[in-house]
């Protein structure tokens, strides 16, 4: 069984489960048997990965602020969760600029309102936060960001992210190290992710579905910035793994840890929208998208994570190639939008199938 069987039968509560990652994780964990609660403010896009595949049908769906504390409080105290993963967070960096205020708030005071609630939990309970790869301070070096490289971020979103991951520093140093606390924590770091079912307001993929489902042809100014694609799947299963673990062994608890995809996944946004056009299945790339500017890529920007921790600690590595990660994420849009498939099949086949390529390749997480 997948995670050492950790979450079936056990109760798993997920806020922000009605975005991009959450909406996944929640199908997750409700294929492996878990009793899943959400808690969210609401659904932040239209269409959503939540509505498309019925979630609010399939658990426990419950709205409401994270920074609100008597309300998560009493959602906390009436589930009792075995698991919680913290994803709830103001996470588009462009809304960061027209919003600082409200992004620091969500997301250093909505982390701080999560652990503050945890304080009070008086059973045996272990929680993922999870953060982002922008809280390292881009020092602008070429190789990858350790987990004990230094905080920090010269914009809202990433002060925002290593605020976050300071609250829980404090929190767990002041409160969470006595031996009769029954909470365990860590953090968890990863960087972009692309799959299915994101409609979020300026990431590039969700862009391109859209523009192409209208049959527009899609803009970019920066074809030959670089990213370090990865499946949403991949940090998925690092924050499955990582949880199962903290559950079992007290050495993981406070621990912060980075997950993200093999250094050759890193491909160009030109390479990417090739990929995705021809799984899409437009047959001259003209009409999928047309560079319309050329803005000189700083590579200092590119910020990659070094997940060696992760593989020592957790014998937990990327398990799909870079292919397989942008035909996966093709095939989900081309099938549902195009092709009328069910959202939430594909969706579990999509799991079903990031299952089957980590038992052939022998991932300690399926085995
Ligand atoms: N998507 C990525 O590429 C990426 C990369 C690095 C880190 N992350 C982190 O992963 C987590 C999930 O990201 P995502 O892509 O699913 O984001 P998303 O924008 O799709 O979803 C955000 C979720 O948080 C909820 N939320 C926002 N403000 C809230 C509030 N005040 N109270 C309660 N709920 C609130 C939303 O309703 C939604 O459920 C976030 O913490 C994000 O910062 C995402």
């Amino acid at each position: 069984m997948p995670f050492n069987d950790a979450y079936s039968g056990r109760k798993v509560l997920i806020t922000g489960h009605t975005g991009f990652k959450g909406s996944w994780l929640a199908t997750w964990l409700d294929s492996l048997g878990a009793q899943v609660c959400g808690y969210s403010d609401a659904v932040p896009t239209t269409p959503s990965l939540f509505e498309k595949a019925g979630l609010a049908g399939r658990i426990d769906h419950r709205l409401g602020d994270i920074r609100d504390l008597a309300r998560f409080s009493q959602v906390v105290k009436t589930f009792r969760p075995d698991f919680v993963f913290h994803l709830a967070a103001q996470a588009i960096v462009s809304t960061s600029y027209n919003n600082p205020l409200e992004t620091l708030d969500v997301n250093v005071m909505g982390t701080a309102t999560v652990l503050e609630v945890l304080r009070d939990v008086d059973w045996p309970c272990t929680a993922v936060i999870i953060t982002s790869d922008k809280v390292y301070d881009n020092v602008e070096w070429p190789w990858g960001y350790r987990e004990t490289d230094a905080l920090g971020g010269k914009d809202v979103y990433s002060a925002s992210k290593g605020g976050a991951e300071l609250a829980f520093k404090s929190y767990f140093h002041s409160f969470f190290t006595k031996s009769d606390v029954s909470v365990r924590l860590a953090t968890a770091r990863a960087g972009n992710v692309i799959g299915g079912g994101d409609w979020a307001a300026d990431r590039i993929v969700a862009d391109c579905v859209r523009a192409w489902c209208e049959d527009r042809t899609v803009e970019i100014r920066s074809p030959r910035s670089t990213r370090p694609w990865q499946h949403v799947l991949e940090p998925l299963s690092g924050y499955l793994w990582l949880g199962a673990r903290l559950a079992q062994d007290a050495n993981y608890h406070g621990e912060a840890y980075n997950f993200g995809p093999r250094a050759e996944q890193n491909a160009t946004v030109l390479e990417l929208l090739a990929a995705l056009a021809e799984v899409w299945g437009h047959e001259n790339p003209e009409h999928a998208y047309k560079v319309t500017g050329n803005i000189p890529f700083h590579e200092a920007s590119l910020l990659k994570l070094n997940v060696d921790k992760a593989l020592l600690a957790l014998s937990w590595e990327p398990n799909l190639s870079y292919r397989e990660c942008m035909t996966m994420t093709g095939e989900w849009y081309r099938d549902v939008l195009k092709g009328g498939n069910d959202a939430l099949a594909m969706t579990q086949e999509h799991i079903a199938s990031y299952e089957r390529f980590a038992l052939e390749r022998g991932r300690v997480w399926v085995a």
